[in-house]
């Protein structure tokens, strides 16, 4: 009784209901529910150029730091380390499988519907895991079964219906709890829908400050797709890539005013627009950097800021993949349907 006339007084419920809902918020922004209904954590470690000899270390930090999402895919050509220090944690207790979140993706020479499940279980055996929680289709490209690198003969035509019926039976075989896409345009992924049984779960795309993908953003949403988002840091390793992210003003200047650093801040962004992000890191300490983005938040008057900041071009364009004559793709505008 006493306590149903405490949050009867206004003053009372505005005391109460602000400190709740900064610790809601702060608990809730570790993950993001899933159309499946699976829960996807909100900060995943990278593993794109984390290459084999370092990509070991840096899960096994990133899962003892607390990490439990970890974006791996078969190009990247480092499954197979990756699964010895997945095994040697599940085995040793450090984790459970059931608390951990791993993603792999189907690269574009496995897309024949044939080859869907094969090319899976060889993720699964380097992983050494039952099933991953999410598989997705890496890019709306196809290559010629077997073929090595990026030449233009190895191109062919994309049927991404059937890719994705593959998919769909993989879901309901276990061996994929989620299915979903990368590098989808809002077309694309509009397409994709009007013929899918099971809609995608996620579209992993580049996104950060300085390529906020607004509106593929706001069809995400519209459709219950989850945006996830690669090179959140603008990549700033990868050479041949101008990258500005952690060195654009805006950043630099919101990050001074909290206290933490630009690549805290343009995570936190991701997580407060209400997507996943997939920063990538061998080094231990900027692992653990990456991670420390919850128990705080940006502000609203700052948040606005980024809306203020000067969109650039995409930094992985996916040129290789375009051809005047060889596969699908005759031009950039052609493979992103005109979000360049
Ligand atoms: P390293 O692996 O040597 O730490 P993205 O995730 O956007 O693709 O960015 C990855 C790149 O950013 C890598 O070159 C990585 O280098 C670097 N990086 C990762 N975390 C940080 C950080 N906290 N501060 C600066 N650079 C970072």
């Amino acid at each position: 009784m006493r306590l149903l006339r405490l949050f009867a007084n206004p003053i009372a419920v505005r005391f109460f209901s602000r400190p709740l809902c900064i610790l809601k918020m702060a608990k809730d922004i570790s993950y993001f529910e899933l159309n499946t209904g699976a829960k996807i954590p909100s900060v995943g470690l990278g593993t794109w150029q984390a290459e084999p000899g370092v990509v070991g270390h840096a899960v096994e930090a990133a899962i003892k730091s607390g990490y439990r999402h970890i974006d791996c895919a078969r190009i990247y050509g480092n499954e197979k380390e990756i699964g010895v220090v997945l095994k040697n944690l599940l085995d040793g207790g450090v984790v459970k499988r059931e608390e951990l979140f791993i993603t792999s993706k189907l690269w574009c020479t496995d897309q024949a519907p044939e080859d869907v499940p094969v090319a899976s279980s060889h993720t699964l055996q380097d992983l050494q895991l039952e099933y991953v929680d999410l598989y997705l289709i890496h890019w709306p490209v196809r290559m010629k079964k077997g073929s090595v690198g990026f030449k233009p003969e190895n191109l062919a035509t994309t049927d991404i219906p059937g890719t994705w019926k593959a998919m769909e039976a993989l879901k309901d075989s276990g061996k994929a709890r989620a299915i979903g896409v990368s590098n989808f345009s809002v077309k694309k992924l509009g397409d994709l829908l009007n013929v899918a049984r099971i809609p995608p779960a996620v579209n992993q795309v580049e996104c950060h400050p300085v390529w906020q993908q607004a509106k593929l953003r706001e069809f995400c949403k519209s459709k219950g797709v989850h945006l996830s988002g690669y090179s959140p840091l603008g990549s700033p390793g990868s050479s041949g890539m101008k990258g500005e992210v952690l060195k654009h003003p805006v950043v630099i200047d919101i990050a001074e005013k909290l206290g933490k650093t630009p690549a805290q801040v343009a995570l936190r962004w991701g997580l407060q627009m209400g997507h996943s992000v997939l920063p990538k890191s061998t080094k231990e300490s900027r692992v653990k950097e990456n991670f420390d983005v919850f128990g705080w938040s940006i502000p609203d008057d700052l948040l606005v800021k980024f809306s203020e900041i000067q969109q650039q071009e995409r930094l992985i364009k996916g040129t290789a993949f375009v051809h005047e004559t060889m596969g699908q793709y005759k031009t950039l505008q052609e493979l992103w349907d005109g979000e360049i």
